[in-house]
């Protein structure tokens, strides 16, 4: 039976910039962007699939970053809450919930950001409804979601050319 490296050496697409990494081949992509890549934006909260903190995208696609395997994600790409400024400049979602309060411990936000992040790429004008759909996997224990649901509809104002 093949021997099973110690140490795998890949390369991501993160947050646009081409990111070699190394990491023992049983660590989740949650594990890979907080303890070998150092970004540690992207929360780690129940590691069963339940709680949404660990959202990023990839591929542009909202996933549970603690049920993905970091050797899954060779040559993908991956957006984390670290890429979402431009610069000095928070992206209209980051703006809207500072100023709407939607952040409040902040432990679900990134993953939060993320997920409505996909949903504005892909739905500029999205209902109450659609918002509410799309974040139903993210777990908020502070706001009651309606300082949530604002901001997201606030951002995509925001966004409109
Ligand atoms: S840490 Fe991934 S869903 Fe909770
Ligand atoms: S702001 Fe605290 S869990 Fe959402």
């Amino acid at each position: 039976m093949a021997a099973v490296p110690q140490r795998v050496h890949l390369k991501f697409l993160v947050n646009g910039e081409e990111t070699p990494v190394s990491f023992a081949p049983y660590k989740t992509l949650l594990e890979v962007l907080r303890e070998d890549l150092n970004l540690t934006g992207t929360k780690h909260g129940c590691e069963l699939g339940e709680c949404g903190a660990c959202a990023v995208l990839i591929d542009g696609e909202p996933h549970l970053s603690c049920l993905v395997l970091g050797v899954e994600c060779e040559g993908r790409r991956i957006e984390t809450v670290e890429g979402l400024a431009d610069g000095a400049e928070l992206h209209p979602l980051q703006a809207a919930f500072a100023d709407l309060g939607a952040a409040q411990c902040g432990y679900c936000t990134p993953g939060i950001l993320m997920t409505a992040k996909a949903l504005l790429d892909k739905d500029p004008n999205p209902s109450r409804e659609t918002i509410k759909e799309a974040i139903s996997g993210n777990l908020c224990r502070c706001t009651g979601y309606q300082q949530i649901f604002e901001a997201i509809e606030e951002a995509a104002v925001r966004m409109k050319p």
